[in-house]
């Protein structure tokens, strides 16, 4: 997978910023298999990030440290970040085949009709991810310069040195995309706080991206809203209860309709991959990963859902495992234990694999 500025071969670990939360996860190789063995999940103070934003370099420095901090046993400065979805692009071009630096100077022009900033605003990356005769298929990701520099400065500030910069997309599908998923057409939600991610990975490579402003923070405030309680309770109340308690049907009633916008999205999202994939090959697995994959029933009800009334399924429908690409032997106690407590760190898991890959 490409990611943006991605070149030295640096054993670093994962940092996943995002607008609610730092998580740190560290990875160390031992023999044949990867230890996790630091970790930290710090949430971040409001108006530090907002609306994938960086308001304030300094303040999100400072919190980047304490997680550092907290997660403890690292040796190293560093580290592979991640770039929020939302301020990404990633497009497939298709292109005749050329030198490196012919493409390198084509893509800015086969961009800028395809993206919704000025080219000169991103940095880009790119990689050729097919070659038929004389056609060229290219994966190109881009991310608005105002991110990238204010995250660069604030890693400065933190005396952390980045490795590698790499989508979310780009870090999730190399955590939970297995040697089974690798030979399918997947598509993986990343069900989070504030944004629901919808990545298409066919044959192991990434084809599709795109994200909306619905997730977990959504459904604790339906909850809240619907049964009159403050959102700490609406929370909890999420948590414990998820959509199986038949005794809390309330809590069911209000998540529902907010997770039905995100199915909705599924279905147009295969849609539109049907419409316009080159191989034409149909989604054969969903895979749901981020916190909110999290909510207790909630693959059983998006696997009714997405099959409900469609003359072609869209295949099964299960939670990722964020440690299935591991072979781990031994996970410290301070990491999260189960796949399923771990599907709130497949983006960190992600990053902190490129971190150990490029290193050895
Ligand atoms: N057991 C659970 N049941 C339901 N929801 C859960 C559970 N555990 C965590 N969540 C939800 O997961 C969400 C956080 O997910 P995640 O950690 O992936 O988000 P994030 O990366 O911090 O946010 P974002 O990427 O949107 O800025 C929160 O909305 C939280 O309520
Ligand atoms: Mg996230």
């Amino acid at each position: 997978m490409i990611s943006l500025f991605g070149n030295k071969k640096i054993q670093a670990f994962g940092l996943d910023i995002s607008d609610a939360s730092i998580k740190v996860m560290n990875l160390r190789r031992r023999e044949q298999s990867l230890i996790p063995d630091a970790f930290a999940d710090q949430p971040l103070p409001p108006k530090i990030i907002s609306n994938h934003v960086i308001a304030n370099e300094r303040r999100l420095a400072e919190s980047i440290t304490y997680a550092v901090n907290k997660a403890g046993k690292l040796e190293t400065k560093y580290v592979v970040a991640s770039l929020p979805e939302a301020k990404s692009f990633v497009r497939l071009l298709s292109m005749a085949a050329m030198s490196d630096a012919e493409i390198d100077g084509a893509i800015p022009w086969e961009l800028e009709q395809d993206i919704p900033v000025p080219v000169d605003q991103v940095y880009l990356d790119w990689e050729v991810v097919a070659k038929t005769g004389d056609k060229l298929t290219v994966l190109v990701a881009a991310t608005q310069k105002d991110y990238v520099d204010s995250l660069v400065e604030s890693l400065k500030l933190a005396h952390l040195r980045p490795v590698a910069l790499e989508l979310e997309s780009q870090a999730v599908a190399r955590c939970v995309v297995g040697l089974q998923e690798a030979k399918e057409t997947v598509l993986i939600l990343d069900i989070a706080s504030v944004q629901t991610t919808f990545i298409i990975v066919e044959d192991g490579v990434l084809k599709y991206t795109s994200s909306i402003g619905v997730a977990g923070n959504a459904l604790t405030e339906s909850i809240a809203r619907s049964l009159g309680i403050s959102a700490a309770e609406a929370e909890k109340l999420k948590k414990d209860t998820g959509l199986v308690l038949e005794s809390r049907r309330n809590v069911r009633q209000a998540i529902l309709p907010i997770l039905d916008n995100i199915i909705d999205e599924i279905k147009n999202v295969a849609r539109f991959h049907e419409e316009h994939s080159a191989s034409r090959k149909p989604i054969s697995k969903i895979l749901l990963c981020g916190g909110s994959a999290r909510l207790a029933g909630v693959a059983d009800y998006v696997s009714t859902r997405v099959n409900l009334g469609s003359g072609k399924p869209l295949g099964k429908v299960q939670l990722g495992n964020p440690w299935s690409n591991l072979a781990i032997t031994k996970i410290d106690k301070s990491v999260p234990q189960t796949p399923e407590q771990a599907l709130s760190f497949t983006t960190a898991i992600g990053l902190a694999l490129r971190g150990v890959i490029h290193g050895s």
